[in-house]
């Protein structure tokens, strides 16, 4: 079911210590996230992914609503190795309403 933007933004304040995202986002000690959804892993130029990310992109992870809420209930479950050292979101409307968010961001 789709999430609540609105709530999601209140939700993002846990991921803007290391993401930026609307105009002029840039890299932080993460990616900038416009445009996400839809988008392969990893793909990001400029950015030093961790080889844990740079290997499940190959081997054809995309990021789509139901694979960022994968990442984020626990993302080193989700890509062991990972550099996204967040310890997740453990609400389900937590994750949706944060997608729901990054939804309304297209790729600048
Ligand atoms: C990667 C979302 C919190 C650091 C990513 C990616 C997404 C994402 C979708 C994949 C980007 C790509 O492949 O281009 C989020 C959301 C968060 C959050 C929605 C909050 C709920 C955080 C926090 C940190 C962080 C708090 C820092 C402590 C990173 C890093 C990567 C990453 C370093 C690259 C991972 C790698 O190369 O292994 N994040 N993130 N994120 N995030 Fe987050």
């Amino acid at each position: 079911e789709a999430g609540d933007a609105a709530n999601g933004e209140k939700v993002f304040r846990k991921c803007k210590a290391c993401h930026d995202v609307g105009e002029d986002a840039k890299a932080k000690v993460g990616p900038p996230l416009n445009g996400v959804i839809g988008r392969p892993a990893a793909a990001y130029e400029d950015f030093a992914y961790s080889d844990a990310m740079k290997t499940a992109a190959a081997d054809g992870l995309v990021w789509s609503p139901e694979t960022i809420a994968e990442l984020l209930e626990k993302p080193k479950d989700f890509v062991p190795g990972t550099k996204m050292t967040f310890a997740g979101l453990r609400k389900e409307e937590e994750r949706a309403d944060v997608i729901a968010y990054l939804a309304t961001f297209a790729d600048e």
